[in-house]
């Protein structure tokens, strides 16, 4: 299983902040939100992941993540020229895939809690025997116009429609971006057409499974948390919902070197080594803490 985080867009929404810095470098709380999503994948036992960037901003991640090796992953990086749509990450990330499977998060979704779901997802995806070529997720929200939305059928809980951004949406069910998808996407994502707005839409790609019968939604269960950022009221309630967190647990939400060290991509001796390098500041104060329980 591959990993693709798509980080790039120009954040319009977002602006004058993202008139300098990109959106995914925002900080959420503690630490810039790109951590959230590469955190997810981290946990979902993915090592090897492309991230895909503007032109502008990829100097910007490397410096921030480098090849990923302190994090025992290993990052290859990619240029979006324009935001073409979500689908082209799969376009630019074709030999990346290869014959794998894939998993496309994007850059400013921040999930938190149980992650059991996503766990099992990639494990029935990965057993290619008995898998659905695509799967995605469905999370209840007040508000779901500003999203993919999916609609299920009352009695066969099967799906009805898939829409994006609907001025009436047929169901509160949102589809959040993170997406498993077998390796006929790129041929797919190709094949596609822009919608009005001049993008491709990731739905279209989603119901090109569903119109195969290949095509298998998940429901993200309401204890879990699922935010996105895209507004500066959304990247300030996202930023109190992991300070609130981490304030009451004394633990951190997506802090990549612990994350590493508890998939036990990186062992002890490396993670003292990684902390020992950071300047002194609270992140490197809780990373000493938990060297400090594993001796
Ligand atoms: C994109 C997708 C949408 C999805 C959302 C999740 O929208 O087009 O289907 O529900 O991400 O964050 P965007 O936020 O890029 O406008």
């Amino acid at each position: 299983m591959k990993g693709i985080i798509l980080a790039g867009g120009a954040g319009s929404r977002l602006y004058p902040m993202t008139r300098v810095m990109t959106k995914q470098l925002q900080s959420v709380y503690d630490k810039p939100l790109i951590y959230y999503p590469l955190s997810i994948l981290m946990l979902g036992g993915i090592k090897d992941i492309l991230l895909i960037t503007t032109p502008d901003d990829q100097p910007l991640f490397k410096k921030l993540l480098g090849d990923g090796s302190q994090f025992g992953i290993h990052l290859t990086y990619k240029i979006q020229e324009k935001p073409n749509g979500l689908p082209e990450a799969f376009v630019l990330g074709e030999d990346f895939i290869g014959d794998d499977h894939v998993c496309l998060i994007l850059g400013d979704n921040l999930f938190y809690g149980d992650l059991d779901f996503f766990r099992k997802a990639i494990e029935s995806q990965k057993n290619k025997e008995n898998s659905l070529h695509g799967r995605v997720f469905a999370y209840y929200v007040a508000d779901p116009s500003a999203y993919g939305v999916v609609e299920f059928d009352k009695e066969t809980k099967k799906v009805k429609s898939i829409e994006e951004k609907p001025a009436k949406p047929k169901s509160n069910y949102a589809v959040p971006g993170l997406y498993l998808f077998d390796n006929t996407v790129a041929k797919r994502a190709k094949s596609l057409k822009p919608s009005p707005r001049g993008e491709t839409e990731i739905v279209d790609l989603i119901l090109s499974y569903h119109h195969e019968d290949k095509l298998g939604v998940e429901m993200m269960y309401r204890g879990l948390a699922w935010l996105d950022t895209g507004t500066p009221r959304s990247l300030l309630d996202a930023a109190a919902f992991i300070g609130a967190i981490e304030e009451r647990q004394g633990l951190k939400v997506a802090c990549l070197e612990e994350v590493a060290y508890r998939m036990k991509f990186i062992n002890l001796e490396q993670l003292q080594q990684i902390t020992a390098s950071l300047p002194k500041c609270s992140y490197r104060s809780y990373l000493e803490k938990i060297i400090s329980e594993e001796l």
